[in-house]
């Protein structure tokens, strides 16, 4: 398909999905960059003070996420080079503000069996073990060996401790890893990505099409089913995407809740403005009320484009 054409079925997708106009839709999809830090909390007591100071110091900007914990806004288009010396010690993680989300809504308690079923690079990973103090059985899988060896790397360098690092297929994993013995689940998934276009790159959508996207969808419900069948009852499970279309988010979320009905949804608990709430309807196919509660975030200067869905399995 010629790239006009396509950016045209992507502009027509975007503006019904977001309930824009079709000519915002290239005002609001401008890539996503890096706009907050966490500060790693597995440093001891004095260094994480000292690197608390220094970050006030270098980047007078920077604001307190006031729903995570450890976590700072910055919305400083520069970039990151006053803290880079900072990432490089292990002592900040620099990501885009939505990636902050997933482990907060998860919010893993010391003594949990926690699996990040899609781990690599790591930055959701570490941020969970950060707010157990190293004191969960942190799982972490991703099935592309490579990124799982970088993972490996940079845990050791953020000083998380993690009980297995496997490579599984997570469309498989329930065959590899006993049943109900996760207290919480982050399914971070593949997905095509929408919630980072930026579509002033002439390439911008070259990997973008509505049958890749059909294609995750079934791939991504068959993920969700695995991650039900490791989660304890009593459990949490947290999914969530870099996307927007509902295909990759509502879509596999309203499966597995028909499916299984000791599946409940919970709402995030904490807000900002770009914060939606998920769609109950799509292409004239109704999805189960509850979707209202799972959350979709709009693309801006802070945000990335981003789906979170928190489930519980009935106790
Ligand atoms: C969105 S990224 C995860 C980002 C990660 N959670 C983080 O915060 O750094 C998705 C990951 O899924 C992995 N992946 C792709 N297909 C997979 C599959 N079938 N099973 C497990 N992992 C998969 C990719 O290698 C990639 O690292």
């Amino acid at each position: 398909m010629g790239s006009d054409r396509k950016t045209r079925q992507f502009e027509k997708r975007m503006a019904q999905v977001l309930d824009i106009r079709p000519t915002r839709v290239a005002e609001v999809f401008q890539g996503a960059r890096p706009t907050s830090l966490r500060v790693n909390r597995l440093l001891d007591d004095q260094r994480y003070a000292e690197t608390v100071e220094q970050l006030r110091q270098r980047a007078p900007s920077v604001t307190e996420v006031d729903w995570c914990e450890h976590g700072w806004f910055w919305p400083d288009q520069d970039g990151f080079d006053p803290v880079m010396e900072l990432a490089h010690a292990g002592r900040v993680y620099a990501q885009n503000a939505a990636s902050l989300i997933p482990p907060v809504a998860l919010d893993p308690q010391p003594g949990d069996a926690v699996l990040d079923v899609a781990a690599a690079p790591g930055g959701k990973a570490f941020h969970l073990a950060a707010r157990t103090g190293n004191q969960g059985r942190l799982w972490l899988n991703d099935s592309a060996p490579p990124r799982a060896r970088k993972l490996a790397e940079l845990a050791e360098l953020y000083g998380v401790r993690y009980a297995e690092l496997t490579t599984h297929n997570a469309q498989y994993i329930d065959k590899e890893l006993p049943p109900e013995s996760f207290d919480r689940v982050l399914l971070d998934v593949q997905c095509s990505g929408e919630g980072r276009v930026n579509l002033r790159r002439p390439d911008a959508l070259r990997h973008w099409s509505e049958e890749r996207l059909n294609k995750y969808k079934f791939l991504q419900t068959k993920m969700l089913s695995c991650g039900y069948k490791l989660l304890r009852p009593g459990g949490t499970m947290v999914y969530s995407t870099c996307t927007l279309s509902p295909e990759e988010n509502e879509f596999p979320v309203n499966k597995v809740l028909g499916r299984y009905p000791d599946l409940t949804v919970e709402p995030l608990g904490f807000q900002e403005p770009e914060f939606l709430p998920g769609l109950t309807s799509w292409m004239g196919e109704r999805y189960d009320r509850r979707l209202a509660h799972t959350t979709r975030v709009m693309p801006s200067e802070l945000f990335e484009g981003f789906y979170v869905a928190r489930l519980v399995k009935a106790g």
